[in-house]
């Protein structure tokens, strides 16, 4: 079967594999034979559960797999795992020479945007993680980008295909709290990320397995330091991150929005609402007021 899907036949092929669509509901496929031809892109952390969980599907291929770093935690596991599929330590490489379905993009947040973009551009079906962009206009331009292509994609917040969430949701569209007012909202624990701009003094060596300057990709260029960026601890720093909010914000309000119909903030909107409301903005981070309340 050729590798370019259309929208239907990939809604209906990544549902029963797994992609978990939410609002999919078909196991109907053009072929007993189809196969989603996926690639990966970065394939530790988050990313190996990604590639794992979608390839589970017999309608899955990870064909390709990407990874800045080649050693046992990250580029290689996935090779030992998927030894047919072909090894890139550079997305864009990939991209040139694949010809996929769909490709998975579970890197650090400031290379969502780029990665997906080119997908989306070539016609390619997007899994990507949360935090989508590491700004708002990124999210944008990738909103409009995969309308024009015409393709599937969804963002990496899988509580949205639990029952629970589904379940709360439909609880509060279907009035059984009543009006809701006020939502407060929020993480347990302390503050985990630092969310700093300046830099530490320095570099490291670098070791043998990573390509610093492929991670860094669209970042501001500084030197290697271990630990403190790759892998993970990237959250910590503003170039690649938006710090906690960007981290869970998009797990924890994401019920909030569905439950109550938020929509995109709009700048000019929100200033009227400021001016008519007092200052909504002393609320503690994480707690919305609704217009109006
Ligand atoms: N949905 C969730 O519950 C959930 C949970 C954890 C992380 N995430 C998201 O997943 C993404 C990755 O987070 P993580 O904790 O796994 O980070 P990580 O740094 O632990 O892992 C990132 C992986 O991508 C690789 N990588 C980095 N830059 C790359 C590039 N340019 N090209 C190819 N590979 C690259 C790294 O070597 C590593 O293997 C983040 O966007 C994060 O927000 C989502």
């Amino acid at each position: 079967m050729s590798h370019r899907l259309t929208r239907r036949t990939f809604i209906q092929s990544a549902a029963a594999a797994g992609f978990g669509l939410p609002l999919i509901r078909t196991n109907a496929f053009a072929s007993e034979n189809d196969q989603l031809h996926v690639g990966c892109v970065g394939v530790g952390g988050k990313g190996w559960s990604d590639m794992m969980e979608t390839a589970k599907s017999p309608h899955v291929t990870i064909q390709a797999i990407c990874d800045i770093d080649d050693s046992a935690n990250h580029l290689g596991r996935a090779a030992e795992q998927f030894p047919k599929a072909t090894k890139y330590s550079d997305w864009r490489t990939l991209l040139d020479k694949e010809k996929l379905d769909a490709l998975i993009v579970s890197t650090p947040d400031h290379m969502h945007a780029p990665v997906a973009l080119s997908a989306i551009e070539r016609g390619l079906h997007v899994y990507c993680q949360k935090p989508l962009t590491h700004t708002v206009h990124e999210a944008r331009v990738l909103t409009n980008a995969a309308k024009k292509a015409g393709v599937v994609t969804q963002m990496g917040n899988q509580i949205q295909a639990y029952a629970e969430y589904r379940s709360a949701v439909q609880l509060v569209h279907d009035g059984a709290i009543g009006k809701v007012k006020e939502v407060f909202s929020w993480q347990s624990g302390s503050p985990r990320w630092r969310i700093v701009s300046d830099r530490p003094e320095g570099g490291d060596p670098l070791p043998k397995s990573v390509k610093w300057n492929n991670w860094l990709g669209v970042a501001p260029k500084r030197p290697y330091k271990k630990e403190i960026y790759h892998p993970f601890s990237w959250r910590d720093w503003q170039d690649f991150s938006n710090g906690q909010l960007g981290d869970f914000g998009c797990h924890i309000l994401d019920p909030v929005s569905m439950a109550i119909g938020l929509t995109a903030p709009d700048i000019d909107q929100g200033r009227r609402s400021t001016d008519q409301l007092g200052n909504v903005d002393t609320l503690g981070a994480g707690q919305v007021r609704l217009p109006g309340q």
